[in-house]
């Protein structure tokens, strides 16, 4: 109600930290205020009686003065969609409030919780780091220090100094009321009653009056569970404010800390006890302290409570007392017994996660052992397993056994045959992998067993690797595309300038679509979906949820006043389900009611009957067995396969799955439909890609004109090619409920249904057969692809063309065949996702070149590589590999590739349970709409009397800087200075039939649509100009032109193989080096080295802000993200607790991108070359440098280097990829069928 949207709901659930906002508070025991980070989507507003909360919009504004924080992300280039920035800044901002002078790892500590899908986090790094008092060498930097300032991809000349004057400072009557003594206070909402007890006493009586009222305190477990799943207590009693539960008390034998005091507050204490003890005598803490860097994020811990055993101390759960008081179950102080750890104790924390860090373990550990005084006799063994039961497990059994034994080898071989018979993970294990986790128990008593070993000779170090890693970014300095000296300094074409928005996303002020305040009269609209995969529906009974308070009505298909679905290429898809549901998530009705609770709380109560139809399957094999695949089936073809394969010395054959991918853009997807009541008239804010489509959709909808339907697009929080199709369905529903109730309607997808009903990148699965000579050069290639699209086409097969065109890369395969099949399953239908096909395409190629060098040990991509001046792809189109075989040596040059692969070779030689691998790919990218007629662009360019510039145009704004690039474009233009020029929306009232944002294109037909409509302008004025040299232009007249671009026809004949694709190739190569741990399945991205050929960059800032951004999104596609379908068909990983996207952890701590020096493109604007589909490909080369790691531990254990393996190579692919005596000890028993946790799609 107060209008501060700054602070951006992402997820709901404390995973994403968009929500970040600092929390102060008086605090009576330490007598003063004190800061903490929180996620607001967390925080009850009853629980912060007596608080200061301080929003994005509280520390400063691009109205009055920013803040430094503010600046100095957008100045860095740190905002991209801007989604993210605000809960960045709230968190740097809160760590400044507490360390003004942090270090590197203070920040990277900091902004752990932080997701950004855009940037892959390097400029956000760069930009805090100045707050820093070293400066150490950043991204664009060399290794004498010579920071980003010298080479000007950005500049910290005269920026805002940190100034704590310009703090808010806390209330001074929330001051007064913190020094009071507190009373029991009580807030009765709609549904809860909230009481906060006035102390200890209070507390226990009423939990004795009250004893099924939830405990709350930091409301990190509650709460999500009460946003997200729906879980309604009536009342809750809340211990976060006793001043009993948060005290901490030091005694001789260890430390009592308060059951009230957060996760951050304990790891203070316990730092604070390793300082006064010593390295030697704090090894509990130490063990502590390692593992909570792990748990969660800052803002998470900054809440947490110590409360439940088993999430921070399975590991050490010995070492943690409860004191009970036993009138009920609670905990109201932990002691963290006796510090002091004996000369002969040793103690270990291990734990494994999908992600490195803020990630849910998936087996975690904690054991202690005592040897008998002077001897290697056990006295004592504690060993502990979370993730392999209901809750704690401790292995009795083994330890008991094992005591009195000598700590040598038996006891190894002992101990793991005892924990391989004690611990016992059954196949039905909620979230699977059994066999995985088994693994784990094993191989962590295993570590322990040799950290005890080698720990006796050594000084004690735990290990917990995951926070080992620290983010540190020391590179070569960039190599930077210097605009001509010729080039007047006022000509911005070329330069890095900040994108347009950044400040405003900085400070909140941007404006995305459920910022903007809510119409008189609106409403909200929540979908009701199918929970059955292939159905008939019986009946839809919505009577339950009409009768719910707020409610205004139900919505399906025979609201629909036009035609009930989305045609696409003469493809339909229903908008609502109307007879049968083909997939669980398909939309069949929607709720509409007052507010987006009672919205949501009525569509969960829509009773729909179903009734089952076969057959029902989901995953590629399966379709193949039923033949089910959508038209048109593509084939393309180049030479003669079969002589290609007769001449060949070896014929291999194999195959590659790789996994799909969720966008998880920050901003989920979303609208507000507004009717005029005036001749129909719909005015529609909505986060999409292409605009021009969902006006056509609703259009036809509603069966009103599209001149009657206005699209404002002002800004996405990311789309990744997620936000061009189904947000058209959404528009249309959203369109309906509007028309049938007249008032408007606000649609927000939450995190869990955007997952669950817009799907993401598609499956792929790849077949081939190669044939290549004992030289490495390959003859033939003959590859069937395999993709999933879901139960309807959308754009699948358009992606599958896109895949069967990239399949040759950079390579002269003379004879290549590659077929291509989309599948038609029962699960929600795939779409577009940044690269279309591409990475898929690119990926199975690589995998076979891959698998032809692992076999004769010669460096076959270059062998293969096209060289000629002159060279055809496989469909025939003519270009020139000159700038792609230069960054291929650039890259190998400046990765210093043969160097570090004799390096790798001596620390595979001496590690035996880690492996170290490397891979280099180049890149060959095809850029624009393969359909021709996509490939334009529009815009209209006004000026106005005062001077100046208005420009709109057809694409969307979603963090790439189109805008920025088009203003800079005009400013060459109509030499102005870029402050004189604005855009202020895509509009379809103003510029019509517009092609999506998309393809990698979007600059390049927007940018030339610009300098058309300028060039217009300026072919008028300047005659006018030369006449009256006296006047500034701007002073003749006011002026409005319309710009249009439509380049050359593209096409491919498919019968024939033959045709130009593309207008050009964006050019590149990767190298990455990754370490695994074999016995864990964790990895670490150690080293990318990236030379990108971008053409004569309009911007390379942005650019290399793609570069960076496309290429850790690969990181997630090719190793950590990982969709999982329940067997039933049910997308089981929705959020973020359950689906990882790359987090800062997860960069490798050098990571060079270089542009590419003197390139140049015919083709586009000013030279450029379209970026922001291609690096996301480079992703593969940690997924190629990981199995490398693999064969070489596979190799020295003797087995076989070939080995299934497919992407994304999660940790516990890894590891079982890895076999060894562990793996191999308990073999699944293949004969029971059980049925499976997740399937593989
Ligand atoms: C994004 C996110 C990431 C997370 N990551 C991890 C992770 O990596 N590893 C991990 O282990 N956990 C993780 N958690 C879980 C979280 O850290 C724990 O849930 C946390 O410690 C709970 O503390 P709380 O004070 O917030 O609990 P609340 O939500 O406030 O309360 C939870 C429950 O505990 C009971 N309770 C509270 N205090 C006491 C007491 N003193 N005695 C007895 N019962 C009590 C309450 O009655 C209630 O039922 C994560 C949570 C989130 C939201
Ligand atoms: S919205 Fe609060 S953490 Fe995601
Ligand atoms: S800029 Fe971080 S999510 Fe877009």
């Amino acid at each position: 109600s107060v209008g501060l949207t700054g602070t951006k709901y992402g997820c709901g659930g404390g995973g994403c930290g968009a929500c970040t906002v600092m929390v102060s508070r008086y605090d009576p025991i330490q007598e003063t205020v004190l800061h903490w980070s929180v996620t607001a989507c967390l925080q009850p507003i009853c629980s912060l009686h007596g608080a200061a909360v301080v929003t994005v919009e509280g520390i400063g504004s691009t109205k009055t003065k920013l803040h430094p924080v503010q600046e100095r992300i957008a100045k860095a280039h740190g905002s991209q969609c801007g989604f993210c920035t605000p809960g960045m800044v709230m968190s740097m901002y809160t760590l400044l409030r507490n360390n003004p002078q942090p270090t590197t790892e203070d920040i990277r500590e900091t902004l752990g919780g932080n997701l950004c899908r855009c940037t892959g986090y390097r400029p956000i790094i760069d930009g805090f780091k100045t707050f820093c008092n070293t400066l150490i060498s950043c991204q664009n930097g060399d290794r004498n220090g010579k920071c980003c300032m010298e080479n000007k991809l950005f500049s910290m000349d005269n920026v805002l100094p940190l100034d704590p004057t310009q703090d808010l400072i806390f209330p001074p009557e929330l001051l007064i009321m913190g020094k009071k003594k507190a009373e029991r206070l009580c807030f009765q909402g709609e549904k809860v009653r909230w009481i906060s007890p006035a102390d200890l006493k209070d507390l226990i009586k009423l939990k004795a009056e009250y004893s099924n009222a939830p405990l709350l305190v930091g409301n990190t477990t509650i709460g999500p569970k009460m946003n997200l799943k729906g879980t309604v207590h009536p009342l809750v009693l809340y211990g976060g404010s006793i001043p009993e539960l948060r005290t901490i008390k030091w005694r001789n034998n260890g430390v009592t800390v308060g059951a009230g005091c957060s996760l951050s507050v304990l790891k203070d204490v316990l730092l604070q006890g390793i300082e006064e003890l010593g390295p030697e005598k704090s090894r509990v803490y130490q063990a502590l302290v390692q593992t909570l860097q792990c748990l969660a994020s800052k803002q998470i811990r900054n809440m947490a409570s110590l409360l439940i055993p088993s999430i921070l101390f399975l590991t050490t759960n010995s070492l943690l007392q409860y004191k009970y008081n036993m009138n009920f179950s609670f905990h109201s102080e932990k002691l963290i017994a006796n510090p002091c750890a004996l000369q002969w104790e040793f103690v270990s924390a291990f734990r494994q996660a999908q992600r490195r860090e803020f990630s849910f373990s998936i087996v975690n550990s904690g054991m202690r052992v005592t040897f008998r005084h002077d001897s290697n006799v056990v006295e004592n063994l504690d060993i502990f397993y979370g993730g392999v039961g209901p809750t704690l497990v401790k292995a009795r059994h083994t330890c008991k056994e094992l005591m009195g034994r000598k700590w040598d080898e038996k006891l190894l071989v002992v101990g793991t045959q005892l924990l391989e018979e004690e611990i016992y993970v059954p196949p039905t294990a909620p979230g699977g992998q059994e066999e995985y986790r088994k693994a784990l128990v094993l191989s962590f008593f295993f570590k322990f067993y040799m950290q005890v070993t080698l720990d006796a000779l050594k000084p004690f170090k735990n290990e917990v690797p995951q926070a080992n890693h620290s983010f540190q970014v020391v590179s070569l300095p960039m190599k930077l595309q210097l605009v001509p000296e010729t080039q007047s300094s006022n000509d911005p074409v070329g330069r890095p300038n900040v994108h347009q928005a950044a400040l405003q996303q900085a400070t909140g002020e941007a404006v995305y679509y459920d910022d903007i305040p809510s119409v008189k009269g609106e409403l909200f609209v929540s979908m009701v979906t199918s929970t059955r995969a292939h159905a008939k529906i019986i009946s839809i009974d919505a009577s339950m949820a009409l009768a719910m308070s707020g409610v205004v009505t139900f919505i399906s298909a025979k609201d629909v006043p036009g035609q009930n679905r989305r045609l696409w290429f003469n493809n339909p898809e229903e908008l609502f389900a109307e007879e049968e549901v083909i997939c669980v998530g398909q939309i069949i009705g929607a709720i509409v009611a007052e507010t987006r609770e009672q919205a949501k709380r009525a569509a969960e109560q829509v009773d729909i009957t179903y009734e089952d139809i076969q057959p029902v399957f989901f995953t590629i094999e399966e379709a193949i067995e039923h033949q089910s695949f959508f038209d048109p089936k593509r084939k393309l073809e180049r030479g003669n396969l079969e002589e290609g394969f007769e001449k060949a010395d070896h014929i291999l054959e194999g195959e590659l799955y790789m996994g799909g991918q969720e966008h998880f853009y920050m901003e989920t997807q979303g609208l507000i439909a507004i009717p005029k009541g005036e001749a129909g008239e719909l005015e529609l804010y909505v986060a999409s890609q292409h605009a021009a489509y969902t006006q056509e959709v609703v259009g036809i909808t509603l069966g009103i004109d599209s001149n009657k339907i206005t699209c404002h697009v002002k800004r996405l929080g990311g789309g990744f090619g997620g936000k061009v199709m189904k947000i058209a369905s959404l528009s249309a529903i959203a369109a309906t409920a509007a028309y049938k109730t007249g008032r408007a309607v606000r649609c927000v997808l939450e995190r869990e249904d955007d997952m669950l009903i817009t799907s993401g990148r598609s499956p792929f699965l790849g077949k081939y057969k190669v044939g290549y000579l004992n030289d490495g050069t390959i003859l033939a290639a003959d590859i069937t692809y395999y993709s999933n699209g879901g139960c309807t086409l959308d754009e699948s097969s358009f992606i599958m063309e896109k895949a069967l065109l990239h399949m040759d890369n950079g390579y002269k395969i003379p004879n290549l065949r590659g077929h291509g099949l989309v599948c038609k399953t029962y699960l929600p239908s795939y779409t577009a996702f940044r690269g279309f096909g591409g990475p898929q395409g690119l990926t199975i190629i690589e995998s076979v070149l891959h698998e032809v060098a692992a076999r004769c040990g010669l460096p076959v991509r270059d062998i293969n590589m096209y060289k000629d001046e002159k060279c055809y792809t496989h469909h025939k189109q003519l270009f020139s590999p000159h700038d792609m075989v230069r960054c291929w040596n650039e890259c190998l040059e400046k990765s210093d590739y043969t160097h570090r692969c004799l390096s790798i070779k001596q620390f595979n030689a001496h590690n035996h349970w880690k492996k170290r691998g490397i891979s280099i790919v180049p890149l060959k990218f095809g850029i624009g709409f393969s359909k021709g007629f996509y490939n334009q662009g529009a815009a209209l360019v006004n000026i106005y009397k005062d001077g100046s510039v208005l420009i709109s145009h057809g694409g969307t704004e979603m963090g790439q800087g189109i805008n920025t690039k088009a203003i800079q474009i005009a400013s060459r233009i109509l030499k102005v200075p870029m402050s004189s020029i604005h855009i202020k929306e895509t509009c379809t009232g103003n510029v019509p039939n517009a092609a999506p944002s998309a393809a990698s294109f979007g600059t390049d037909a927007v940018g030339m649509a610009v300098k058309d409509g300028c060039e217009k302008l300026m072919r008028r004025l300047e005659p006018l100009i030369k006449k009256h040299p006296q006047f500034t232009w701007q002073q003749l007249i006011s002026l409005s032109a319309t710009g249009f671009f439509m380049g050359p026809h593209t096409s491919v004949d498919w019968e024939k193989s033959d045709g130009n694709a593309y207008y050009y190739f964006t050019f590149g190569a990767c190298c990455s080096e990754v370490e695994i741990d074999c016995l864990t399945g964790d990895h670490k991205n150690i080293r990318t080295d990236i030379v990108m050929d971008v053409g004569r960059s309009i911007n390379p800032a942005l650019d290399v802000g793609q570069v960076e951004g496309g290429f850790v999104q690969g990181i997630g596609l090719y190793t950590i993200e990982e969709l999982q379908f329940s067997p039933e068909g049910v997308l089981l990983t929705r959020g973020p607790s359950r689906y990882k996207i790359p987090a800062l952890c997860d960069i490798p701590p050098q990571l060079n991108v270089h542009l590419l020096r003197n390139a140049d493109n015919p083709h586009a604007i000013y030279s450029s070359k379209g970026i922001g589909e291609p690096p996301v490909f480079f992703g593969c080369t940690l997924f190629f440098a990981i199995k490398e790691a693999i064969a070489a531990a596979r190799r020295e254990r003797g087995l076989s280097e070939s080995f299934p393996f497919s992407s994304p190579a999660t940790a516990e692919k890894i590891r079982m990829a890895c076999e060894d005596c562990f793996t191999r000890m308990n073999p699944p028993d293949r004969k029971v069928k059980t049925k499976p946790w997740a399937i593989n799609v």
